[in-house]
């Protein structure tokens, strides 16, 4: 239990970070409905240099907009090292709670407003499919089982017991990532949600859960692949065996 109203500490201003590759007429719908529901919060784009243009459609809007930034980075470089960059980016300047939030419509701005209620009394809120009222709509059987799968497997070797470790739609307060230290997360991929839910939780912040329901995008394609899965299930299973052995050390130091 939090002991400090820490709502009171304030969670403004706010960033939301979009990692974008190839989501050019994904982009514009979501940075609108974003900015319809919270019209205070930051938005940045952080494009891998998508040869759809997406970079250049975010310059756009960035230009007719200061509530729009753009980071453009050389290279598709993964999931992880884009949003490692935005949140280095958003520790540069005052934002107190930095998002995570896919471009392609399957996390829904409108959930965004109860994922901000939650940090405000926790260090990260991470919007949930699989605690009671999340969903998942329109995944292939296949995504479906690949998911609960992850979770559960990481549930296991980890000794977790956040239910939606993989989830991609989250708010960080400020201090968290100031405290992990990010120049030694080198997880590429999807993985990087199980890495960083791991460090937090180790460096004893708060997580909370809130249900959302994710939405499976209508427009491009998914990234996923499966070198992605390939290095999710290595480093769970090398983090899973470095956890039971710490767990163990400490067991025999105590005899
Ligand atoms: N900059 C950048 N570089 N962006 C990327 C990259 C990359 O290498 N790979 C993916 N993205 C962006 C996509 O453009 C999209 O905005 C977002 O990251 C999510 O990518 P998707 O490819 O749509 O992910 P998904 O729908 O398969 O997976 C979702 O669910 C996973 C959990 O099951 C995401 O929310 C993942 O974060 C999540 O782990
Ligand atoms: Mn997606």
């Amino acid at each position: 239990m939090s002991q400090a109203p820490r709502g009171a500490r304030g969670i403004e201003p706010v960033l939301v970070v979009i990692p974008t590759y190839n989501e050019r007429e994904n982009l514009g719908p979501i940075l609108d409905r974003l900015q319809k529901v919270l019209p205070d919060v930051h938005a940045l784009v952080v494009d891998d240099g998508s040869p759809d243009g997406t970079g250049e459609l975010a310059d756009e809007r960035a230009a007719a907009n200061d509530h729009v930034h753009v980071l453009h980075r050389t290279e598709k470089a993964g999931l992880g090292a884009a949003y490692i960059a935005g949140f280095r980016w958003g520790l540069a300047r005052e934002y107190n709670t930095i998002v995570e939030m896919d471009a392609d419509g399957s996390h829904a701005p409108e959930d965004l407003p109860r994922l901000l209620d939650a940090v405000g009394d926790a260090d990260l809120a991470i919007g949930s499919r699989y605690v009671p009222g999340g969903a998942v709509v329109n995944w292939p059987v296949n995504r479906q089982i690949l998911s609960r799968g992850a979770n559960i497997y990481s549930q296991i070797a980890l000794g977790m017991r956040t239910r939606d470790i993989t989830a991609g739609f989250r708010a960080y307060r400020r201090p968290v990532l100031e405290k992990l230290a990010l120049d030694e997360v080198n997880s590429h991929g999807y993985c990087f949600q199980i890495d960083l839910t791991v460090r937090t939780a180790d460096a004893g912040f708060e997580i909370v859960e809130v249900p959302i329901t994710f939405t499976e995008r209508e427009i491009g394609e998914s990234k996923m692949s499966g070198s992605i899965i390939r290095e999710a299930f290595l480093r769970v299973a090398t983090w899973g065996a470095e956890r039971r052995w710490q767990q163990l050390r400490r067991l025999v130091k105590r005899r």
